[in-house]
């Protein structure tokens, strides 16, 4: 197994193991948008995509919401204890460092984006919330939480991916108008 599939698979075991149920359908499911958005990514933006949330999936590691002040602290902090998982993921499997330092740089920058290739990753993960996540989101955490993480995620998307997201079908006639009827008032 060379040292990129090394990488995946152990990514891949580590998130299936998450206790939050779609954890590993949206690292998935983030991978196929990056894809989408820029079909010829490199390696790095590949392993970034599947392991951007990783850290999440690992209970004595994650980082906590009602540690941080504001939820973009927690973001961050989400993002760089990631980028750190990550960094000794690949070093288990004797990536080059090279490559090691693009996908933390990447995965630490994965929620505010910052240059062209980071951006692509923050797109790809924001439009996934929306495609796989915010049914499962909307039944966790309530109405009240779900507007203001939909609103949070909608902010970031530039205006073309904002109108791939409001045409998402969610299975769910109330939650489908309620995301509808908040982004129109965005
Ligand atoms: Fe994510």
């Amino acid at each position: 197994m060379d040292s990129i599939d090394c990488v995946k698979k152990t990514i891949e075991g580590f998130i299936e193991k998450s206790l939050v149920s779609e954890d590993l359908i949206h690292a998935k499911n983030t991978l196929e948008w990056l894809l989408k958005l820029k079909p010829d990514a490199d390696d790095a933006l590949k392993i970034a995509a599947l392991g951007h949330d990783i850290e999440r999936a690992i209970e004595h590691r994650k980082v906590k919401r009602k540690d941080y002040r504001n939820y973009d602290g927690f973001k961050e902090a989400h993002a760089l204890n990631s980028a750190r998982v990550l960094e000794e993921i690949m070093k288990e499997c004797n990536v080059r460092r090279e490559l090691i330092d693009d996908v933390c740089f990447l995965v630490s920058h994965h929620e505010t984006g910052g240059t062209r290739r980071v951006d692509v990753l923050r797109d790809a993960d924001s439009i996934s919330f929306f495609h796989v996540n915010l049914p499962y989101y909307f039944v966790r955490n309530g109405i009240e939480e779900t507007k203001k993480r939909c609103l949070w995620g909608y902010k970031k998307l530039p205006k073309n991916l904002q109108e791939v997201v409001v045409k998402f079908n969610y299975g769910d006639k109330k939650l489908e108008s309620l995301v509808k009827a908040w982004v129109a008032d965005s």
